[in-house]
């Protein structure tokens, strides 16, 4: 994140020659040459004004590239970003955190646009941040409420999602029990965007978006530094321990992927009967038992025993289970004082979180879920730019 040298705005880079801005109501007149000679233009998020470079905003083609993304027309995996996209996306998303510091935390940056949340699985957090972003670019937001769609009555998949897009759908938020779903639903739109909100045990991408912003937050804040001027060198050598239902977890693949590309240490702690069956080709160490792992981890990354893919039946018994593999007050000494603590939510408290535990500060589940919103703002912002919007000084 660069500021301009009046302190007013800040920018973050979206590619070599893009860059964000924000800048408070009326601060039309800041100087943009103040920043890299580079920047050749510039998308500003002030409280009326958005606007992209023309040369960006012409295509609204299907087969070309989302208009400002680091990865394609869709996000369905972490690799489809890299460590460089996922840097774009948390400056990014670090511009759409101030907008959300606002009094009225609205900007006009997908205005026109239809953004669709399809979720044929359970959903509390995704599904509501994932509306709530798209509103807050005031994009409208459709909602298919499944258990009364006709999914019900026999409706494939394809003629669900053909059906949507013959509305004139800009995106398709989706989210799936079968891994691989929302790769299909790419497969068969002609130009609708395709965001994969978690697809069975594949993976779940703004999850591990949201944990790398929320963790590289907490860090900014103690090293008392500007979070977007840390880039993602915060994560070099950091010592990340995921700990939990990691052969179910599609959070724990995207988490992975992420955290490796970025150039921290992962460790995964969990029984033998929850790990994948192969660790081929993983960037990962295995840690023996919890308690001799926890303490050398900086992020101790909790996930939820996936009881709807059967994990029950890969444990002796849920005491047991908390016992070897929870985080329990007991357990709580041995974290490192400087430990972070993320969960992806649904926390099912007493198994693999006390409910101590959940509640202390070193947990950060809930500043997860308000950086959530921010985060996928910036996704949707990437995948759909901001054709139509007006200019910077309309
Ligand atoms: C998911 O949908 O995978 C959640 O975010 C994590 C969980 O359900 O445990």
């Amino acid at each position: 994140m660069h500021r301009p040298t009046d302190g007013h705005a800040t920018l973050a880079r979206l590619s070599p020659s893009i860059w964000v801005g924000v800048a408070p109501r009326g601060d039309a007149g800041l100087n943009v040459t103040s920043f890299p000679a580079e920047s050749t233009a510039v998308h500003w998020l002030t409280d009326g004004h958005a606007t992209l470079p023309s040369a960006l905003a012409e295509s609204t083609d299907a087969a070309a590239p989302a208009p400002n993304a680091p990865f394609g027309r869709h996000l369905i995996s972490i690799a489809d970003l890299g460590a460089a996209g996922i840097a774009e996306v948390l400056g990014v998303a670090e511009a759409f955190a101030e907008v959300e510091r606002r009094a009225i935390p609205k900007v006009p940056t997908l205005r026109g646009k239809v953004i669709a949340t399809l979720f044929f699985e359970e959903s509390t957090r995704t599904r509501l941040s994932f509306e709530t972003a798209a509103k807050r670019l005031s994009a409208d937001v459709i909602s298919l409420a499944v258990a009364t769609s006709a999914v019900k009555k026999g409706e494939s998949l394809r003629d669900t999602v053909e059906t949507v897009e013959a509305m004139g759908i800009d995106a398709l938020v989706v989210r799936h029990s079968s891994s691989g779903a929302p790769t299909q639903v790419a497969r068969w739109t002609k130009r609708a965007r395709v965001v994969n909100a978690g697809d069975g045990w594949h993976e779940h991408p703004t999850q591990a978006l949201v944990d790398c912003f929320t963790i590289r937050q907490v860090i900014a804040e103690r090293t008392g530094d500007d979070p977007a001027s840390l880039g993602v060198s915060c994560f070099e050598g950091l010592r990340i321990l995921i700990v939990g239902d990691i052969a179910h977890s599609r959070v724990a693949r995207s988490q992975v992927l992420a955290y490796s590309a970025l150039g921290a240490e992962v460790t995964l702690a969990a029984p033998g009967s929850l790990l994948p069956p192969s660790l081929e080709g993983w960037p990962v160490a295995v840690a023996g038992d919890l308690d001799s792992a926890l303490g050398r981890a900086d992020v101790v990354s909790l996930l939820r025993l996936q009881a709807e893919r059967g994990s029950g039946a890969y444990v002796p018994s849920l005491r047991e289970y908390t016992a070897g593999w929870g985080l329990t007050a007991r357990r709580l000494p041995l974290l490192a004082d400087h430990a972070i603590v993320t969960h992806p939510g649904p926390m099912v408290r007493g198994v693999e979180i006390a409910s101590d535990v959940a509640d202390l500060p070193v947990t950060v589940a809930t500043r997860q879920v308000a950086n959530g919103v921010a985060v996928r703002m910036a996704v949707l912002f990437l995948l759909l730019g901001a054709e139509g919007a007006g200019g910077p000084r309309d």
